[in-house]
């Protein structure tokens, strides 16, 4: 069948729905590149492809996540595939990546890389296909999660260069890290999120009444998994910057940077 542009916008405007991601759904259902679909003025389709984009629309008209639906998502100009078992990459979560880059100038340096609760690996994986020589550990609780992240390496081909550990924190590492780079649950079970946040796993996003449950058990220990010199790149919520000043922690933090909204988002810990 025939999908013109104006019953396109029709049907968008209906479900509340961007042309941008109604393109982005016929993208995924017909293998097409955007820009050919964007200068299309009719579009082709079988009635399966109609009926499925269909479905699509419905899916995001009742707030399910765009990237949840066609099963990526972009995070530092990287494709990064993503499933009901990990949480979709965030913007602001790059501010890591940027961190790393300001603080490790030698791109060359063989460094030894941990991503503490990875789900799809993007922060670990950004990292590692920035640094030619550096090696990566990808940690998770969550064998689904784990999976993900393996398939992502693959999919960048990085994965001669990581490793896979499930594990609960630390309790199944033996290594020690020159950076340790964690973007980790900090949601209070109190907090109602937006719906679209529901569609990512509870296990990667609550840790506790107040959020802080992930760091309390990190910060006291990190100091024993870094070597000399060794730094700590970590995401926090809004509203914690004060509350992580009081964890007991051997390491020391050497800068709390913003995010766009200048709420402070990460915080950068040296041994
Ligand atoms: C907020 S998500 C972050 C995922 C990814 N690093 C990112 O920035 O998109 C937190 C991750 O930590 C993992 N996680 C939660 N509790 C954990 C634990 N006790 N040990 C290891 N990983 C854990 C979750 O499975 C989830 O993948």
């Amino acid at each position: 069948m025939e999908l013109s542009r104006s019953k396109l916008k029709q049907i968008c405007y209906e479900c509340n729905v961007t042309i941008r991601d109604g393109l982005l759904l016929l993208q995924n259902i017909l293998g097409t590149d955007y820009t050919t679909l964007f200068f299309n003025r009719v579009i082709f389709l079988s009635n399966l492809q109609y009926l499925k984009f269909i479905e699509y629309i419905e899916q995001l008209s009742n707030n399910e996540p765009l990237s949840k639906i066609i099963g990526y998502k972009y995070f530092y100009n990287n494709k990064f595939y993503t499933n009901r078992f990990t949480l979709d990459p965030r913007p602001e979560t790059e501010i890591i990546v940027e961190l790393f880059i300001k603080y490790f100038l030698n791109r060359n340096e063989g460094l030894k890389i941990l991503d503490l609760g990875c789900g799809t690996g993007c922060i670990g994986l950004s990292i590692l296909l920035l640094y030619n020589n550096a090696t990566l550990h990808l940690l998770d609780i969550s064998q689904d999660a784990l999976e993900v992240a393996e398939l992502n390496a693959k999919s960048l081909q990085v994965m001669d260069r990581c490793e896979l550990i499930k594990s609960n924190w630390f309790d199944e590492v033996n290594d020690t890290y020159d950076v340790i780079v964690s973007n980790p649950p900090y949601v209070s079970t109190n907090y109602k999120l937006d719906k679209a946040v529901l569609y990512d796993p509870k296990e990667a996003l609550f840790a506790g009444i107040d959020g802080m449950d992930s760091y309390n058990k990190i910060l006291p220990v990190a100091h024993l998994y870094l070597r000399n010199n060794g730094k700590l790149f970590i995401e926090i919520g809004y509203n914690q910057s004060d509350k992580i000043k009081e964890i007991n922690t051997e390491l020391k933090i050497i800068e709390m940077a913003k995010d766009l909204n200048n709420i402070d988002r990460v915080v950068v810990y040296n041994t």
